[in-house]
């Protein structure tokens, strides 16, 4: 039997669940790993309030556990970017390996801890970072994509990767408006009070940057990531996507295209036959295509404090037990597509007057987009206009609109745009 001890930084949503975790599946852990895991310290900031943390050797001082000598891994799940950047760099100062769950931190800073786990290796090449929970909670995507998918080329990821949006696009095909079904997902622990970092598509981008780092073996950041949320999406898009086989889903996606990379999130119509389009509710998922294994589709649970958890223990387990993953990249760089090419689906909201589609149509055309289908759904006013365009680049879809959009006596709303794949 071996022994391994582990200092805790944040007894939140995780941090609790993971506590439970190790406690009851104790003997489990014990039969099937040969291994006692031993909560040595646990810190956070409001422990005293937390009835469960009674019995634990529990403290509001931080650097208290990083600097525990007898603690060999330290699970920070804090969240944000400081002060988990500053301790987990204490923690490796301190010869220790580290676990964590921190997206926001890794698409950040995840360079330079990376590189100084690398460099830190060279004299002691137990030390290592484990990192599965930082990306779709207890779905096994780091592993796979460190291990499975490591030895021929990935081509692409598609990602559903936030399930807030997801499940606020499931109550949008239901016909629900957005407040009632944000509403609900907060109620059902889905959203957070405020929603705006998963709505905005920003949670799915920090995910997005940390697999693509890992899948095409060069470290990306949040802010290399061209970002749309689900703000500008609507009932009646749902409607409509419905009426042409289609669906509409949050979609995180990083391609290698001639030896660039094409990284981003936006709302996306697709096929209804599309693998991706039977993931509703809180339900996460990722389709990798890689060289050998074709076409591999990992599904389930992306957040909550138990599945989290358990990504978080697994790492722990590996770890102690020798078998995590320890080799890294040479990270390489590759340049990023700035301005891709898709066909696009437009919902304007105009006028019921004539001439209102030869104005939509002539800025299109000196545009140089072209124009598949059209069609002005029936209703009062504002009437919606839809066109599904041939395939163009996004610049001149941004710039068209732009034009478009400042008519204010044609054009009553900012108009949608969705992506068609
Ligand atoms: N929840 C999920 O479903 C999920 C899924 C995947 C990944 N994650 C990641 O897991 C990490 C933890 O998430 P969570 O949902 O467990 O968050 P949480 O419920 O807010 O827990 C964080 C805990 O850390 C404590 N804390 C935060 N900053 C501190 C500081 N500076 N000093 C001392 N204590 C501090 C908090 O204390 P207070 O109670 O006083 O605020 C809280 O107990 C995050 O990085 C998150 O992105 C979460």
């Amino acid at each position: 039997m071996k022994q391994v001890k582990i200092g805790i930084l944040g007894a939140g949503t995780v941090g609790s669940s993971l506590i439970k975790i190790i406690e009851k599946e104790k003997q489990r852990i014990l039969q099937n790993h040969g291994l006692e895991i031993v909560i040595q310290k646990v810190g956070d900031r409001s422990y005293q309030k937390k009835e469960f943390l009674k019995n634990y050797n529990s403290t509001s001082n931080l650097e208290e556990v990083v600097d525990d000598s007898e603690i060999d891994i330290i699970v920070e799940l804090l969240g944000g970017i400081e002060p988990a950047f500053s301790l987990l760099n204490q923690s490796l100062n301190n010869q220790k390996s580290i676990v964590t769950a921190n997206k926001a931190l890794l698409a950040n800073k995840g360079k330079e801890i990376f590189e100084k786990v690398k460099e830190l290796q060279k004299k002691n090449p137990k030390i290592t970072i484990g990192f599965e929970a930082s990306v779709g909670g207890a779905l096994p995507i780091i592993k796979n994509l460190r291990r499975v998918w490591s030895f021929g080329q990935i081509q692409s990821l598609i990602g559903i990767l936030n399930g807030t949006c997801n499940f606020i696009i499931s109550r949008f095909e239901e016909g629900m408006e957005y407040e009632k079904a944000l509403k609900i997902a907060q109620e059902k622990g889905f959203a957070e009070a405020d929603p705006s970092f998963d709505i905005s598509g920003k949670d799915a981008g920090q995910k997005l940057a940390i697999i693509s780092s890992l899948a095409f073996g060069c470290w990306l950041e949040e802010t290399q990531i061209q970002i749309e949320g689900i703000e500008k999406i609507h009932k009646i898009d749902f409607e409509i996507a419905n009426k042409n086989n289609m669906k509409i889903r949050l979609l995180a996606i990083s391609k290698k295209i001639q030896q660039k990379l094409l990284l981003r999130v936006h709302p996306t119509l697709i096929p209804r036959n599309h693998l991706l389009s039977d993931v509703r509710d809180e339900f996460n998922a990722l389709l990798v295509e890689e060289e050998y294994s074709g076409i591999t589709m990992i599904v389930g649970k992306g957040a909550g404090g138990f599945p989290t958890a358990s990504a978080v223990l697994s790492d722990i387990v590996s770890i102690a037990s020798g078998s995590s993953n320890l080799w890294f990249y040479d990270f390489s760089s590759y340049s990023l597509i700035e301005d891709g090419e898709y066909k696009f689906y437009l919902r304007f909201q105009t006028v019921d007057r004539t001439g209102v589609l030869a104005f939509i149509s002539k800025i299109l055309a000196e545009n140089q987009i072209s124009i598949a289908s059209m069609h002005q759904e029936e209703g009062e006013e504002p009437v919606n206009v839809i066109i599904f365009t041939h395939t163009c680049k996004e610049s001149s879809i941004y710039k068209a609109i732009s034009q478009i959009d400042q008519n204010r006596e044609i054009i009553l709303s900012p108009t949608t745009i969705i992506r068609v794949f």
